[in-house]
């Protein structure tokens, strides 16, 4: 990559007039107004103000050893030490070569990959997925298909919530309270059913504890019952992931780990990490300013383990079979306390574990009128019943613009158009502040949406309907107008975007890469012919569409959203 090219030699050139310099990051970012050039440094004015040197004088003593001849048109100081480079059109040209032969385009996989494991999704048995699990599930699946390719070790574990005191409730409203007929037709709706009647009867609550006691001694029967409701759970789960394209490596929820809940909290308490509190046991963060106040429970007085017991456990196991550099958790804002409390209680136990520990949250998905997202009935939307409406709504859509498709193929591209929406508009927002959920916004063809990209993609194709594709090993790229230099850049930063995610894990980075791809693109069609261009001229231009086909097409890919060829 031509960034990183860059960045080494100056690495090089400083070190001639620094010292102690490899200490130093020294970065060069696209530029961000095009105006300075297409790659700027800003990283000689903090490494000479640490030294006392003059950012100037460093930079005018760098750039003359600089030597970057072959790659740059210029290399300019501006203001007291700032750097740009502009690029030769010569190199941009030789970049768009190479890429047409690699797999994902512009895209180097990572020199050192890391293995990462991916917590999301995760829902809980016997509930219906909820709107709530529909962020954590778009957002962690992106965030493994843009680790994975940028070469990672990507492992997807879905930490199912198939344990806990919810299932003493369960278990005695699936002996007593049963209607068969509607577990048959709609299985997670008659548990909700049962788990509610039991719930709000005060003098049930005696008997689903000792069906809950029985549950935990392994009682044939109970145990029998809990796996019947953990598969019609699953059953549901995977009817959803299997919509949204999503998949897992593992899923080993919560009651895998039961037997390592006692252990932990012997351990933690022989190491002092742990101590008794009102007969509860839990873990004190003195020296945290944070939480210090905020004591995390590891056994509750009853005796029994919780959350946080389940979550030591599970970070044991994962620390100890897969050896990742780095773990992610996706969850919502809400359990900020819990994540932080279980990272610093793992850190005392394990220091030696030298990985990342990251809690990637989010805000809510709000409704038109600003409040929590509800039905209109006032109940908690589910999952399915939303994948329903968006394909629904597509559907209509696509008919009225192309009511000559036959029904099948209408099928088809309206479930590539709904779940694309809704998955985009999740994506492309801020993760961690709320959104409004809006169906005509998220549908539009105009804007930052997936079927404006999707769009985009369908006219390139387009274009090669049109005319014969040419031997893409032949052709002489030629960038003259501004606007070819301008797509062309725009398309080498693609990898560079992708490790940005990666880096804050925020795919909204990549829809607004994609959304600016999709505009250039358009400037760039608008003002150079392609089909009606002479013969080189025309070659050299479909490079550059082929290109942008083929990174819109990668770059919704690591959104989790397809494309097609019409709509
Ligand atoms: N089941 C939980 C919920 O629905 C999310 C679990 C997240 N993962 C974890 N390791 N705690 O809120």
């Amino acid at each position: 990559m031509i960034q990183s090219e860059i960045e080494s030699r100056l690495r090089q050139a400083v070190a001639q007039h620094v010292d102690d310099a490899e200490q130093e990051k020294i970065l060069v970012r696209p530029c961000s107004d095009p105006k300075h050039g297409d790659f700027q440094s800003n990283a000689l004015m903090a490494l000479a103000k640490k030294r006392g040197m003059n950012p100037r004088h460093l930079a005018e003593k760098v750039v003359d050893d600089l030597r970057l001849g072959d790659i740059c048109q210029s290399v300019d100081i501006a203001g007291p030490g700032f750097l740009n480079f502009e690029i030769k059109s010569k190199v941009i040209e030789e970049a768009l070569a190479a890429a047409l032969k690699e797999k994902i385009p512009f895209v180097s996989p990572a020199s050192e990959p890391q293995a990462i494991i991916i917590d999301f999704s995760s829902p809980n048995v016997a509930k219906p997925m909820h709107v709530g699990h529909i962020r954590s599930t778009i957002l962690g699946d992106s965030l493994a298909r843009i680790l994975r390719m940028l070469g990672h070790k990507v492992i997807t574990d879905n930490h199912i919530g198939d344990w806990g005191t919810q299932f003493g409730m369960l278990i005695l409203g699936w002996k007593t309270k049963l209607n068969k007929a509607a577990l048959d037709s709609d299985p997670i709706s008659e548990l909700e059913r049962i788990y509610k009647e039991i719930n709000s009867d005060d003098s049930l609550r005696e008997a689903a504890r000792y069906e809950l006691v029985k549950l935990q001694q392994g009682d044939e029967e109970n145990l029998k019952i809990w796996r019947g409701m953990i598969e019609l759970s699953q059953q549901q789960f995977d009817r959803v992931y299997g919509r949204l394209d999503v998949q897992f490596n593992e899923t080993l929820g919560e009651s895998f780990y039961n037997p390592y809940l006692e252990e932990i909290v012997e351990e933690l308490c022989a190491k002092n990490i742990a101590g008794v509190s009102e007969g509860a046991i839990v873990v004190r963060f003195p020296d945290d300013d944070q939480l210090n106040d905020k004591p995390a429970i590891v056994r509750k007085s009853d005796g029994a383990s919780n959350y946080t017991t389940t979550d030591l456990a599970t970070l044991r196991y994962r620390v100890e079979k897969w050896s990742p550099n780095k773990i992610i958790y996706v969850t919502d804002g809400r359990q900020q306390l819990h994540f932080q409390q279980l990272f610093k209680i793992f850190r005392f136990w394990n220091n030696q574990f030298a990985g990342q520990l990251q809690h990637v949250w989010f805000g809510s998905i709000l409704g038109p009128d600003g409040k929590p997202f509800k039905t209109r009935s006032g109940e908690t939307v589910r999952l399915d019943e939303l994948l329903d409406e968006a394909e629904q709504r597509a559907f209509k859509a696509v008919s009225e613009k192309n009511p000559e498709l036959e029904e099948s193929e209408k099928r088809t591209i309206s479930k590539i158009i709904g779940i694309g929406a809704l998955k985009y508009s999740d994506l492309s927002s801020n993760r961690q502040s709320d959104y409004v959920f809006d169906w005509d916004k998220m549908l539009s063809l105009q804007g930052n949406t997936a079927p404006y990209l999707q769009y985009a993609y369908t006219r390139v194709r387009s274009i090669f309907r049109k005319t014969t594709e040419p031997n893409w090993d032949k052709v002489v790229i030629n960038l003259d107008a501004a606007e070819e230099l301008s797509l062309a850049k725009h398309l080498m930063s693609f990898g560079h975007t992708l490790e940005m995610v990666a880096e804050d894990n925020r795919p909204n980075y990549l829809c607004n890469y994609l959304y600016d791809l999709a505009g250039r693109f358009s400037r760039f069609y608008e003002s150079c012919p392609v089909i009606k261009a002479g013969q080189a001229e025309r070659e050299s231009r479909l490079v550059l569409c082929e290109l942008t086909g083929r990174v819109l097409q990668r770059g919704l890919d690591a959104l989790g959203i397809q494309v097609t060829e019409v709509m």
